[in-house]
């Protein structure tokens, strides 16, 4: 029940509910109508046959006491040619002999000296029989007559009374039916327009829904899916606010450790001592590393725009800035570390892609072989486009989408990474509104990252 009422729609509810009624009033409409119209055609018609009725009882007379119709064949003729029915009449005795005309109707008993009306069937045929009882002028005796008319200009009539009575009824439904599919199309454009927006707003949009658009009655509905925006939103806020207080409490005491341990290294000391500081070491390297990815990520988090400082960039000029930074460690890895570099321009925040460049650049240092290279690239297409290419050991097809979640790292992978690189690029992609596609370099081995930026707009 509740399912067949959440799935119903408007339009279907409103009009059943008012085309039940509609149809329900017209049809004990056309019930009156039928009654009224065949009670006034009947009425009319009925004293239409007292005419001919008069004519005839003026035309009989008594010859030795029995009466007689004394009239010619083509008075008669015309008398009972009718264009649309047929008519018979027939003359009796007041006891029922039958002197004339071609019926052959039984005498109604107890008939009035008023005309008395009523149905019968004359030859398989219904019809209207009108009959009176009157005196005659010269004699003590009494005649009835009886004319028979059939139906068909009756039920003419009836049909036209009730055409005229309910075509009109039976329009007015139908526009009202059409008004009402017109009327609620319209009505809910503003909520097609709403569904819209809200539908096309990406995740990070949290903004309220404008409510000044909406129907009254939809109003309501808007302001409390704003409240409950606003909620979410400061929800979202405070989470991020707390896990960059948490990376960036944990990055002094991680950093103030480093050093110690470093310090602690340069004095003697014996060689499974030695072995066990510099364990501590890479352990504490790796702490802070994954603080600053922390911090990096709750920095390109939906929901941290309002930290974002956008401005007019060019890949070129931020890809310059780090070569140095990078050349030290190809070097040592005996990585031949090239740069193609063409201005790319976006519109973007500064430290959030030069995190996603660093981090596609320690990738593929990190998961190349030694004397392999790495090739950074970067050139204006519809937008900024930046390459990283690598011939490492690559990324396979199945773990494409997989290596994009936080913490995933593919099974057996070198070094001691946290799994937050890829992640970290994703989200960056995502709040430029940039794609990232993850592929196989032409010829065949390695990796290939590149991230299209879309075209400047601001
Ligand atoms: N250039 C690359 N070549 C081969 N594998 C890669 C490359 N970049 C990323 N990967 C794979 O994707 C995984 C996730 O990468 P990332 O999110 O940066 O985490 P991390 O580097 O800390 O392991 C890595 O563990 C690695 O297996
Ligand atoms: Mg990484």
């Amino acid at each position: 029940m509740s399912r067949s009422i959440a799935q119903s729609s408007l339009k279907r509810l409103l009009l059943s509910w008012l085309l039940g009624p509609l149809l329900g009033l017209l049809a004990v409409a056309s019930v009156g109508a039928f009654y009224i119209a065949r009670t006034s055609a009947t009425d009319a018609y009925d004293r239409a046959l007292l005419d001919p009725m008069q004519a005839l009882s003026q035309h009989i007379e008594t010859v030795n006491n029995q009466p007689i119709l004394k009239m010619s064949p083509e008075s008669l003729h015309s008398l009972f040619t009718d264009a649309y029915d047929s008519l018979y009449y027939q003359l009796a005795t007041d006891n029922g002999h039958i002197f004339a005309g071609s019926l052959r109707l039984p005498v109604p008993p107890r008939l009035s000296t008023k005309p008395l009306f009523y149905n019968a069937i004359v030859n398989g045929r219904n019809v209207r029989v009108a009959a009176l009882r009157i005196q005659l002028d010269d004699s003590p005796n009494y005649v009835v007559i009886q004319i028979a008319e059939t139906l068909t200009k009756r039920d003419h009539n009836l049909y036209e009374i009730l055409a005229i009575m309910i075509a009109p009824a039976l329009l007015m439904v139908l526009a009202a039916v059409i008004l009402v599919w017109f009327g609620i199309n319209r009505g809910l454009t503003p909520l097609q327009k709403l569904q819209a927006d809200i539908a096309a707003r990406s995740l990070r949009d949290l903004r309220p829904v404008p409510e000044n658009h909406a129907p009254e009655e939809v109003r309501p509905v808007i302001v409390s899916l704003n409240t409950l925006l606003n909620k979410l939103a400061a929800a979202i806020d405070g989470q991020q606010r707390f896990l960059a207080n948490a990376a960036h409490q944990l990055r002094t005491p991680l950093a103030g450790l480093q050093t110690q341990v470093e310090v602690a290294l340069r004095s003697d000391m014996s060689d499974d001592l030695r072995a066990t500081f510099k364990q501590l070491l890479v352990a504490t390297q790796r702490a802070a590393h994954l603080a600053n990815q922390l911090l990096t990520l709750a920095r390109a988090e939906p929901g941290a725009l309002h930290l974002m400082s956008m401005q007019h960039l060019d890949l070129a000029n931020l890809i310059e800035d780090v070569i140095g930074q990078w050349l030290g460690r190809a070097n040592t890895k005996h990585i031949d570390l090239g740069f193609e570099i063409a201005s790319a321009k976006l519109w973007g925040d500064p430290l959030l892609v030069g995190e996603l460049i660093a981090n596609l650049i320690d990738n593929a240092i990190r998961y190349t072989r030694e004397g392999g290279y790495v090739t950074i690239r970067c050139y204006q297409d519809t937008g900024a486009v930046l390459e990283v290419e690598d011939n490492g050991i690559g990324i396979p097809e199945s773990q494409r989408e997989k290596v994009l979640e936080r913490f995933y790292r593919v099974d057996g992978s070198p070094g001691n990474g946290c799994g937050l690189g890829l992640a970290i690029v994703q989200e960056i992609a995502k709040l430029h509104e940039a794609e990232l596609v993850i592929t196989t370099p032409e010829h065949g081995r390695g990796t290939r990252i590149i991230v299209h930026f879309p075209q400047q707009t601001a």
